[in-house]
């Protein structure tokens, strides 16, 4: 067949897989949620063996297989592959299951995204504000979770573009239960932090602390970057994944907050999914900023954000290249030689 026939034919198939997107979704989650990827994880299994009903478990088996997610041996019994080993088992270090979660949680608005797309507003009138300020504690547990899975690969990718060794203080605004702040003060000993987040997520950014051991040198401290002042004395604040969650001016109010709160020279940090300048991708940030343009806010190009980087009064902005998931904009508190 001549090559471009492949190439339409290949772009035929993906237009099905855009088609069919919530299915597998949905099926990917009601594995992670019936512990099906432990069961392939703890040796070869019949469909018997993982609880599947007889009709189902063939088409389940398969899709799970031509996703790379599963694969058969000789005697016809199924087990998880290495990327299944990875991130869908749920006490992997990387287990990236959390965000399946969180997007069955907006389900509902999903199936509105048409509407917020036509309008070119968010579904709800507060937008994201009305997203976390109706969480209680179990919702801020899924939530956390799902921004978890998240931050284990971001913070990975973080400490390859930023070096934190000359800092001594970070303050995680909007840090959740500390994804990135907990593997930054694991890979840098002489590092201290604040976490600073909504009363409801006390609890569960503490029980982590503790699992970690870092006690004595991260706190937790409640508040909200609109109404409250940010803790002091910090020479380098991270904001990871906040920006995007909010309008033009909730941006202005966080970064005046931001400004006001860090020691002169001090460094600002934005880590998120960034747009490529001419709007050419990539995929994850694009996909992530449907959801934004759903639920509120927006995810940005670099340009953009250092305009309001430097309205807020900071300079020196520095940009990494554009990530697939994350990129990163950091930039100084003018005044001050740190
Ligand atoms: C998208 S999550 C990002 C979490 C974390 N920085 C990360 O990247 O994994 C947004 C975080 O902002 C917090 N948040 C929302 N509104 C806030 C407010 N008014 N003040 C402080 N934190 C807030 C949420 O509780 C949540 O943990």
């Amino acid at each position: 067949m001549p090559a471009a026939t492949d190439d339409l034919e290949a772009a035929r198939l993906r237009i099905y897989a855009l088609q069919d997107g919530a299915m597998r979704a949905q099926a990917l989650a009601f594995c992670l949620r019936n512990g099906v990827f432990e069961r392939l994880s703890s040796g070869p299994s019949t469909p018997d063996d993982l609880g599947l009903a007889p009709r189902v478990a063939p088409a389940l088996l398969a899709f799970l297989t031509s996703q790379g997610l599963a694969e058969r041996d000789a005697e016809g019994r199924f087990r998880a592959t290495p990327a299944a080993e990875a991130f869908l088992v749920r006490f992997s270090p990387r287990f990236a299951g959390g965000r399946s979660l969180l997007f069955q949680g907006f389900h509902e608005q999903i199936g509105r995204l048409g509407d917020a797309l036509a309008s070119g507003k968010p579904l709800a009138d507060g937008g994201q504000a009305d997203l976390f300020g109706g969480f209680d504690e179990e919702d801020q547990r899924w939530f956390a979770e799902g921004m978890l899975a998240n931050a284990i690969a971001g913070a990975e990718r973080l400490r390859c573009e930023v070096d934190f060794a000359p800092f001594q203080r970070l303050l995680d605004v909007g840090g959740s239960s500390g994804g990135y702040t907990l593997a930054l003060l694991e890979a840098q000993p002489s590092l201290e932090a604040t976490i600073f987040d909504l009363p409801a997520m006390r609890p569960l950014a503490e029980e982590r602390i503790a699992e970690h051991g870092l006690d004595a040198r991260c706190r937790f401290v409640a508040g909200s970057f609109f109404d409250d002042l940010l803790p002091r004395g910090h020479d380098v604040l991270l904001l990871a994944n906040i920006l995007h969650d909010w309008e033009t001016p909730e941006c202005r109010r966080i970064l005046a907050a931001c400004h006001a709160a860090i020691e002169p020279g001090g460094t600002i940090v934005v880590v998120e999914p960034m747009l490529a300048e001419d709007l050419s991708g990539p995929d994850h940030a694009s996909v992530s900023g449907l959801t934004m343009a759903m639920l509120g806010g927006e995810n940005r190009t670099q340009s953009r954000i250092v305009e309001l980087l430097e309205e807020a009064g900071f300079g020196d902005a520095w940009r990494s290249a554009i990530g697939e998931q994350n990129s990163v904009v950091t930039a100084r508190k003018r005044g001050g030689d740190a």
